[in-house]
């Protein structure tokens, strides 16, 4: 079905940031619309169709200030019939209009009205809404620390599907303390869009409307339990290369995939040395080899090239000594140290790069033991669920406004999740392995190991952790500053569409706790 494509022929492009339509004194405004559009992903492939936010894949990038407020209006225009086969078999879609779009901002601290709640989403020029739609301009007041944040679509049942046709962006959050770091900046400063796609010999777009072993009696279209594309598209290119000087760079990371995870390797002798993760800055840069990379989350690294000076090396994606040798999603881009050098490199990585206040120390309110199951729908389909909990249940997560509390994610599937969690930026306390045999034959949990500390460069803020099988991993939240209704979610856009995502209310006594 597809054409093999030849590797590091396309330039990666560079996102620039968005100028905005006007500034006044509550913020900064923007218009940003949603459309269907055409662009080659690869030098030997006709142009590809996809939907993209102002007609770009990746989306414009927003770069915004600390404590300066954004305002988005995000139009849809997109046409009525959706590009990728769309299965109405779930969550009783068939009620509703095929395309619908809501924008969620990945990562922010926003009121729920402006959270993009899945059920707020809208159709072409708003002529439709969903139960919870409430406003067409939303709001983030960026009151909180610099990091790279993303927007993408979040309509309920479909996102998958919309993310896949192209509806993803950045978002630069920018503050004075990082600034004042003197990290490397301007050219030396690149954001990396990872996603991977199949695409037709056509250029199309391809994902497929059934599992491949489909038995006869599902729905057709059906959703599939996961999927992996095959290309690996970075920045809105297959594969790309990069000539960069021999220097220090700084490159902002995001995968953006559906469901694939990476394990992000130089093949060179160099190391990353990674200071930030999704919520900004961690305390100290952390020296490494290989990252492990899952959906939605960001990672924050230094590339030192200065060693490198007339080399080629290759950003790899990590698959283990068994991987087929016919697969291609090993390779990611290729940087060439082929530029010379403009000026001297004068940018600095300090030891210490920012001040992490340990959430431990607030007062806890209470542990909220949240289990990852799998299940089976009534056509046998893989059916994943939050504490046995379907999307359409009652709420049963309501934290108190201004609470701290430490969800333990129970994962007795034998898979990782990437679990996030809207509003709030977290800390990851511990994983602790349990004896998943155990649990399956009578539901106990039996710890195999004391819990282990996260990773070194799991030690910042996070909004998405990887919750691998068979662990307890226990994270502590702060829910503030908004009430109302957000969700929790797997990030892996084919369990949240189906049905890995709860709603989730933060509660504030003192108002009456409406949806928002
Ligand atoms: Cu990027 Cu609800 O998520
Ligand atoms: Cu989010
Ligand atoms: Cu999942």
């Amino acid at each position: 079905m597809r054409r093999k494509l030849e590797k590091f022929v396309d330039p990666l492009p560079n996102l620039q940031p968005l100028k905005p339509d006007k500034k006044t004194g509550d913020g900064v405004h923007y218009e940003i619309t949603m459309k269907q559009f055409k662009r080659k992903l690869h030098r030997d492939l006709p142009a590809t169709t996809l939907w993209g936010y102002n007609g770009q894949f990746p989306g414009p990038m927003i770069e915004a200030n600390r404590d300066e407020p954004v305002h988005v209006a995000w139009l849809n225009q997109l046409p009525n019939k959706h590009l990728l086969p769309v299965d109405v078999s779930i969550h009783g879609l068939e009620q509703l209009p095929i395309v619908r779009t809501v924008v969620h901002l990945h990562g922010i601290e926003t009121k729920a009205d402006s959270d993009g709640h899945p059920e707020a989403w809208y159709t072409n020029n708003f002529q439709e809404t969903g139960p919870v739609f409430s406003r067409e301009t939303f709001t983030y007041p960026n009151h909180q620390r610099g990091s790279l944040l993303w927007y993408h679509d979040h309509a309920m049942g479909i996102t998958r599907l919309n993310v896949y046709a192209g509806l993803a962006g950045m978002y630069i959050l920018r503050d004075e303390h990082e600034k004042s770091l003197n990290l490397p900046a301007g050219d030396y400063e690149i954001p990396l869009m990872i996603t991977d796609r199949s695409l037709n010999a056509d250029g199309s777009l391809f994902y497929p409307s059934q599992p491949d072993d489909a038995a006869k009696n599902l729905p057709n279209p059906s959703i599939l339990p996961a999927y992996n594309g095959d290309t690996i598209i970075v920045n809105g290119k297959a594969w790309p290369f990069l000539e960069v000087e021999p220097r220090k760079y700084r490159f902002r990371i995001l995968n953006a995939s559906n469901t694939r995870s990476y394990q992000l390797q130089l093949d060179s002798n160099i190391n990353f040395q990674q200071i930030g993760s999704d919520g900004g800055l961690l305390r100290h840069p952390v020296e490494i080899e290989k990252i492990g990379f899952q959906p939605a989350e960001r990672i924050d690294v230094i590339i030192d090239f200065s060693k490198a000076a007339g080399q080629s090396i290759l950003l790899k994606n990590d698959l283990g000594p068994d991987a087929d040798p016919n697969d291609d999603t090993g390779d990611i881009m290729q940087f060439r140290v082929t530029k010379s050098l403009k000026n001297k490199d004068r940018s600095h990585l300090p030891q210490t790069l920012s001040v992490i206040p340990s959430l431990k120390q607030n007062d806890i309110s209470g542990i909220r033991y949240l289990k990852l199951v799998g299940s089976a729908d009534e056509f046998d389909r893989p059916l994943l669920l939050l504490n046995n909990k379907h999307w359409h249940d009652p709420i049963t997560e309501n934290p108190q406004l201004g609470t701290t509390e430490i969800w333990a994610f129970t994962n007795t599937t034998n898979f990782s999740h990437p679990i996030h969690i809207h509003l709030v930026q977290f800390q990851v306390l511990e994983h602790q392995p349990f004896d998943l045999e155990q649990y399956n034959q009578d539901g106990k949990i039996i710890f195999t190991g004391p819990p282990e500390a996260p990773a070194a460069n799991h030690r910042g803020w996070k909004d998405t952790i990887e919750v691998p099988a068979a662990t307890i991993t226990r994270v502590i939240a702060k829910f503030a500053p908004y009430s109302g209704e957000f969700v929790w979610h797997c990030h892996i856009l084919e369990h949240e569409d189906y049905d890995m995502m709860r709603p989730y209310m933060v509660a504030d006594d003192d108002k009456n706790n409406t949806k928002f």
